[in-house]
Protein backbone atom coordinates (compact mmCIF):
# COMPACT_ATOMS: atom_id res chain seq x y z
CA UNK A 1 0.00 0.00 0.00
CA UNK A 2 1.39 3.63 -0.46
CA UNK A 3 2.03 5.52 1.74
CA UNK A 4 -0.96 8.27 3.24
CA UNK A 5 -0.56 11.27 2.18
CA UNK A 6 -0.94 14.10 4.82
CA UNK A 7 -1.66 17.86 3.96
CA UNK A 8 -3.22 21.10 5.06
CA UNK A 9 -4.88 23.55 2.66
CA UNK A 10 -4.66 27.16 3.58
CA UNK A 11 -6.35 29.94 2.18
CA UNK A 12 -8.46 32.79 3.25
CA UNK A 13 -12.31 32.40 3.75
CA UNK A 14 -13.76 32.09 0.88
CA UNK A 15 -10.47 31.47 -1.24
CA UNK A 16 -12.07 27.99 -2.20
CA UNK A 17 -10.61 25.51 0.37
CA UNK A 18 -13.95 23.38 0.61
CA UNK A 19 -14.79 23.27 -3.17
CA UNK A 20 -11.18 22.23 -4.04
CA UNK A 21 -10.81 19.67 -1.25
CA UNK A 22 -13.61 17.31 -3.32
CA UNK A 23 -11.58 16.59 -5.95
CA UNK A 24 -8.21 16.39 -3.88
CA UNK A 25 -10.24 13.62 -2.17
CA UNK A 26 -10.88 12.42 -5.88
CA UNK A 27 -7.55 12.02 -6.97
CA UNK A 28 -5.71 10.83 -3.91
CA UNK A 29 -8.16 9.42 -2.11
CA UNK A 30 -7.55 11.15 1.13
CA UNK A 31 -9.74 11.66 4.33
CA UNK A 32 -11.54 15.88 4.16
CA UNK A 33 -11.09 17.16 7.86
CA UNK A 34 -12.82 20.46 7.65
CA UNK A 35 -13.51 21.63 10.98
CA UNK A 36 -15.91 24.37 9.58
CA UNK A 37 -17.82 21.21 7.92
CA UNK A 38 -17.35 19.15 11.73
CA UNK A 39 -18.91 22.51 13.45
CA UNK A 40 -21.57 22.46 11.22
CA UNK A 41 -22.73 19.55 11.62
CA UNK A 42 -23.04 19.78 14.86
CA UNK A 43 -24.76 22.97 15.24
CA UNK A 44 -27.25 20.76 12.93
CA UNK A 45 -27.04 17.97 15.84
CA UNK A 46 -27.80 20.47 18.16
CA UNK A 47 -25.02 19.18 20.58
CA UNK A 48 -23.69 20.56 23.30
CA UNK A 49 -20.46 21.72 21.06
CA UNK A 50 -22.99 23.15 18.40
CA UNK A 51 -25.14 24.98 20.56
CA UNK A 52 -21.94 26.71 22.14
CA UNK A 53 -20.49 27.07 18.74
CA UNK A 54 -23.84 28.90 16.83
CA UNK A 55 -23.06 32.31 18.14
CA UNK A 56 -19.35 32.28 17.47
CA UNK A 57 -19.36 31.28 14.21
CA UNK A 58 -22.56 33.83 13.29
CA UNK A 59 -20.19 36.54 14.32
CA UNK A 60 -17.57 35.60 12.52
CA UNK A 61 -15.24 34.92 15.40
CA UNK A 62 -12.95 31.79 16.27
CA UNK A 63 -14.26 28.95 18.13
CA UNK A 64 -11.89 28.23 21.38
CA UNK A 65 -8.11 27.02 20.48
CA UNK A 66 -8.52 23.94 23.20
CA UNK A 67 -11.67 22.92 21.50
CA UNK A 68 -10.64 22.67 17.79
CA UNK A 69 -7.35 20.75 19.06
CA UNK A 70 -9.46 18.62 20.86
CA UNK A 71 -12.06 17.68 17.98
CA UNK A 72 -9.31 17.42 15.80
CA UNK A 73 -7.30 15.14 17.90
CA UNK A 74 -9.66 12.73 17.44
CA UNK A 75 -10.58 12.79 14.20
CA UNK A 76 -7.06 12.19 13.29
CA UNK A 77 -6.98 9.46 15.75
CA UNK A 78 -9.32 7.50 13.32
CA UNK A 79 -8.39 4.94 10.93
CA UNK A 80 -9.32 6.58 7.87
CA UNK A 81 -6.72 9.45 8.78
CA UNK A 82 -3.61 6.85 9.04
CA UNK A 83 -4.61 4.70 6.85
CA UNK A 84 -5.59 6.88 3.34
CA UNK A 85 -4.22 10.20 4.71
CA UNK A 86 -6.20 13.50 5.23
CA UNK A 87 -6.33 17.05 4.03
CA UNK A 88 -7.03 19.25 7.14
CA UNK A 89 -9.22 22.27 5.45
CA UNK A 90 -9.88 25.46 8.20
CA UNK A 91 -6.94 24.17 11.02
CA UNK A 92 -4.56 25.06 11.97
CA UNK A 93 -5.82 28.75 11.58
CA UNK A 94 -4.02 29.89 15.43
CA UNK A 95 -0.61 29.58 15.93
CA UNK A 96 -1.87 27.27 19.07
CA UNK A 97 -3.25 25.40 16.85
CA UNK A 98 -0.27 24.85 14.73
CA UNK A 99 1.95 23.71 17.91
CA UNK A 100 -0.75 21.47 19.06
CA UNK A 101 -0.66 20.07 15.17
CA UNK A 102 2.71 19.12 15.83
CA UNK A 103 1.89 16.71 19.00
CA UNK A 104 -1.20 15.54 17.44
CA UNK A 105 0.63 14.09 14.49
CA UNK A 106 4.13 13.05 16.33
CA UNK A 107 5.80 11.28 13.58
CA UNK A 108 3.21 11.69 11.34
CA UNK A 109 5.16 14.64 9.66
CA UNK A 110 2.63 16.83 6.83
CA UNK A 111 3.87 16.59 2.91
CA UNK A 112 2.58 20.08 2.41
CA UNK A 113 0.81 23.03 3.45
CA UNK A 114 -0.54 24.05 0.30
CA UNK A 115 -2.27 28.16 -0.23
CA UNK A 116 -4.94 28.79 -2.17
CA UNK A 117 -3.75 32.72 -2.59
CA UNK A 118 -7.13 34.83 -3.53
CA UNK A 119 -7.58 38.37 -3.05
CA UNK A 120 -9.94 39.54 -0.58
CA UNK A 121 -12.19 41.53 -2.90
CA UNK A 122 -13.09 38.67 -4.71
CA UNK A 123 -13.12 35.86 -1.62
CA UNK A 124 -15.60 39.00 -0.44
CA UNK A 125 -17.56 38.63 -3.41
CA UNK A 126 -17.35 34.57 -3.57
CA UNK A 127 -18.68 34.62 -0.27
CA UNK A 128 -21.91 36.94 -0.99
CA UNK A 129 -22.76 34.60 -3.87
CA UNK A 130 -22.58 31.86 -1.46
CA UNK A 131 -24.84 33.22 1.12
CA UNK A 132 -23.82 30.55 3.95
CA UNK A 133 -25.28 31.44 7.02
CA UNK A 134 -21.95 33.00 8.55
CA UNK A 135 -22.03 34.99 5.12
CA UNK A 136 -23.43 38.43 6.35
CA UNK A 137 -21.15 41.35 5.38
CA UNK A 138 -20.34 41.97 9.55
CA UNK A 139 -19.56 38.17 9.42
CA UNK A 140 -17.11 38.01 6.46
CA UNK A 141 -15.50 41.50 7.55
CA UNK A 142 -14.65 40.35 11.06
CA UNK A 143 -13.54 36.75 9.34
CA UNK A 144 -11.11 38.56 7.07
CA UNK A 145 -9.87 40.38 10.24
CA UNK A 146 -8.99 37.58 11.90
CA UNK A 147 -7.87 35.92 9.44
CA UNK A 148 -4.98 38.70 9.06
CA UNK A 149 -4.39 39.23 12.91
CA UNK A 150 -4.44 35.14 13.55
CA UNK A 151 -4.25 33.47 10.81
CA UNK A 152 -1.32 34.82 8.62
CA UNK A 153 1.11 33.85 11.12
CA UNK A 154 0.58 30.07 10.68
CA UNK A 155 1.55 30.74 6.75
CA UNK A 156 5.25 31.93 7.92
CA UNK A 157 4.69 29.31 10.49
CA UNK A 158 4.89 26.85 7.87
CA UNK A 159 7.10 28.60 5.38
CA UNK A 160 9.77 28.63 7.80
CA UNK A 161 9.27 24.80 8.42
CA UNK A 162 9.88 24.85 4.19
CA UNK A 163 6.19 23.19 4.11
CA UNK A 164 4.30 25.92 2.36
CA UNK A 165 3.46 26.41 -1.68
CA UNK A 166 1.54 28.71 -2.95
CA UNK A 167 -1.30 28.42 -5.73
CA UNK A 168 -3.01 31.29 -7.70
CA UNK A 169 -6.75 30.42 -6.47
CA UNK A 170 -8.02 32.66 -9.15
CA UNK A 171 -9.41 31.63 -12.71
CA UNK A 172 -12.14 28.75 -13.41
CA UNK A 173 -11.63 25.41 -10.71
CA UNK A 174 -10.67 23.07 -13.51
CA UNK A 175 -7.75 25.64 -13.99
CA UNK A 176 -7.22 25.66 -10.14
CA UNK A 177 -7.12 21.98 -9.67
CA UNK A 178 -4.78 21.81 -12.06
CA UNK A 179 -1.98 24.16 -10.16
CA UNK A 180 -3.04 22.12 -7.08
CA UNK A 181 -2.43 18.88 -8.27
CA UNK A 182 0.77 19.82 -9.69
CA UNK A 183 1.90 21.47 -6.35
CA UNK A 184 0.26 18.68 -4.54
CA UNK A 185 2.59 16.35 -6.98
CA UNK A 186 6.08 18.07 -6.44
CA UNK A 187 5.70 17.57 -2.60
CA UNK A 188 5.65 13.95 -2.60
P1 LIG B 1 -14.97 27.49 7.75
O1 LIG B 1 -16.07 26.59 7.38
O2 LIG B 1 -13.60 27.00 7.65
O3 LIG B 1 -15.20 28.81 6.94
P2 LIG B 1 -14.20 29.88 6.35
O4 LIG B 1 -12.88 29.89 7.00
O5 LIG B 1 -14.96 31.13 6.39
O6 LIG B 1 -13.90 29.37 4.94
P3 LIG B 1 -14.96 28.97 3.88
O7 LIG B 1 -15.43 27.58 4.13
O8 LIG B 1 -15.96 30.07 3.83
O9 LIG B 1 -14.11 29.08 2.56
P4 LIG B 1 -13.54 28.00 1.55
O10 LIG B 1 -12.13 28.37 1.34
O11 LIG B 1 -13.84 26.60 1.97
O12 LIG B 1 -14.32 28.35 0.22
P5 LIG B 1 -15.45 27.55 -0.59
O13 LIG B 1 -14.87 26.34 -1.25
O14 LIG B 1 -16.66 27.38 0.26
O15 LIG B 1 -15.20 28.01 9.24
C1 LIG B 1 -16.44 28.54 9.65
C2 LIG B 1 -16.33 29.02 11.09
O16 LIG B 1 -16.07 27.89 11.94
C3 LIG B 1 -15.21 30.00 11.39
O17 LIG B 1 -15.58 31.33 11.12
C4 LIG B 1 -15.00 29.74 12.90
O18 LIG B 1 -16.00 30.34 13.67
C5 LIG B 1 -15.19 28.24 12.99
N1 LIG B 1 -13.93 27.48 12.82
C6 LIG B 1 -13.64 26.58 11.84
N2 LIG B 1 -12.40 26.10 11.97
C7 LIG B 1 -11.88 26.69 13.08
C8 LIG B 1 -10.63 26.62 13.73
N3 LIG B 1 -9.65 25.84 13.28
N4 LIG B 1 -10.44 27.40 14.82
C9 LIG B 1 -11.42 28.19 15.30
N5 LIG B 1 -12.62 28.31 14.72
C10 LIG B 1 -12.86 27.57 13.63
O19 LIG B 1 -15.72 28.62 -1.74
C11 LIG B 1 -16.38 29.82 -1.46
C12 LIG B 1 -17.38 30.15 -2.59
O20 LIG B 1 -16.66 30.43 -3.77
C13 LIG B 1 -18.32 28.97 -2.92
O21 LIG B 1 -19.60 29.47 -3.19
C14 LIG B 1 -17.68 28.35 -4.18
O22 LIG B 1 -18.63 27.74 -5.01
C15 LIG B 1 -17.06 29.57 -4.85
N6 LIG B 1 -15.87 29.26 -5.62
C16 LIG B 1 -14.95 28.28 -5.36
N7 LIG B 1 -13.96 28.29 -6.27
C17 LIG B 1 -14.27 29.29 -7.15
C18 LIG B 1 -13.64 29.80 -8.33
N8 LIG B 1 -12.50 29.27 -8.79
N9 LIG B 1 -14.21 30.84 -8.96
C19 LIG B 1 -15.36 31.40 -8.48
N10 LIG B 1 -16.01 30.95 -7.39
C20 LIG B 1 -15.48 29.91 -6.73
MG1 LIG C 1 -14.86 25.75 3.58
Amino acid sequence: MSNPIRLVIFGRQGAGKGTQCVRLVERFGLAHISTGDMLRAAVAAETELGLRAKAVMDAGNLVGDEIMNGIVRERLAEDDANTAGFVLDGFPRTSAQAEALVQILGDRTLHGAVNLDVPIAEVTERMMARGREDDTPEAIARRLELYESETRPVLDWFDARDLLVTVDGLGTEAEITERLFAAVDARL
